[in-house]
């Protein structure tokens, strides 16, 4: 087949698997190139700025390494991700709803007992964590791990501070015989995901901001559960209507400061589904 048109390209490109391909990848394939045939052909894309997004792409690639990924941060700030983990994780009642992992999570965080402390030497104001961790028939899960994570009330995670290599503002917990776990920190800021790059310079010409709202990063895992990824959001927060990675739910938002004196305290309950 030769000579093809605006419109008999599509076909084309479409009959050019071979019997061999995996029936995932040709389904997978099919839809990508029809939809991107399609975006062509709607927005009339010309070869300059076909190859600036190409440009954009390459860039992309060079920004990320072992610390930074950048194809995420975009499908991230795009809505992708977030649109994934609604299918693959559509919840249910009562079950605590997930949302994106981002970059900041690192492997082997500190183990903190329960009442512990998650940010020692961090100055701000302090706040109680006190969570239960149950079944979706609401049975106590003993023994379930949860890791934790936050910026500090400036709004920067440990690995963006000094060398980046100290671990701060993050810990590893266990759920005691009623489920509950407990530990004291600091508020969570608001902060900007990664904008130094190619995505932070996408969002500023598409006349969006890059900030997250305030929140505390969970992920609770226990035996016979479906895990569960999810932030809690500082309730008041004035990015809550707009995060730049679309991850906020209302059953995520929490009080962080709305009792009197100086520390304040947060309750939550997580319910995991049974595993299937
Ligand atoms: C975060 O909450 O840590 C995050 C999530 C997605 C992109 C950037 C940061
Ligand atoms: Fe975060």
């Amino acid at each position: 087949m030769r000579n093809f048109t605006e419109q008999s390209i599509t076909e084309a490109a479409l009959e050019r698997f071979g019997t061999d391909c995996d029936p995932r990848l040709r389904e997978v394939m099919t839809s990508f190139i029809r939809h991107l045939h399609d975006f062509v052909r709607e927005t009339r894309i010309t070869p300059d700025e076909w190859l600036k997004g190409i440009q954009f792409l390459t860039e992309c690639g060079e920004f990320c390494d072992d610390k930074r990924q950048e194809f995420i941060l975009l499908s991230d700030t795009l809505g992708v991700s977030m649109l994934v983990d609604a299918i693959e994780n559509p919840g249910g009642p009562g079950i605590t709803e997930s949302t994106v992992l981002g970059p900041f999570f690192r492997e082997n965080p500190p183990i903190v007992a329960n009442g512990g402390d998650l940010a020692p030497g961090i100055a701000g104001k302090r706040v109680d964590i006190d969570c239960r961790v149950s079944s979706e028939d609401g049975a106590p899960i003993a023994g379930a791990q949860i890791d934790c994570w936050q910026s500090s009330p400036d709004g920067f995670y440990d690995s963006q501070m000094g060398d980046g290599e100290a671990h701060n503002l993050r810990g590893r917990l266990k759920s005691e015989k009623d489920g509950r776990f407990w530990f004291n920190t600091t508020l969570p800021a608001s902060y900007p995901i990664p904008d130094d790059g190619p995505v932070g310079n996408l969002m500023r010409a598409m006349g969006r901001h890059c900030m997250r709202p305030g929140h505390l990063h969970f992920w609770v895992q226990a035996p016979g559960h479906r895990q569960v990824i999810t932030p809690l959001f500082v309730r008041g927060d004035k990015y809550l209507e707009s995060d730049v990675v679309f991850g906020v739910k209302d059953t995520l938002i929490v009080d962080f400061g709305t009792q009197q004196g100086p520390r304040q305290r947060v309750r939550y309950d997580f319910r995991l589904k049974k595993a299937a």
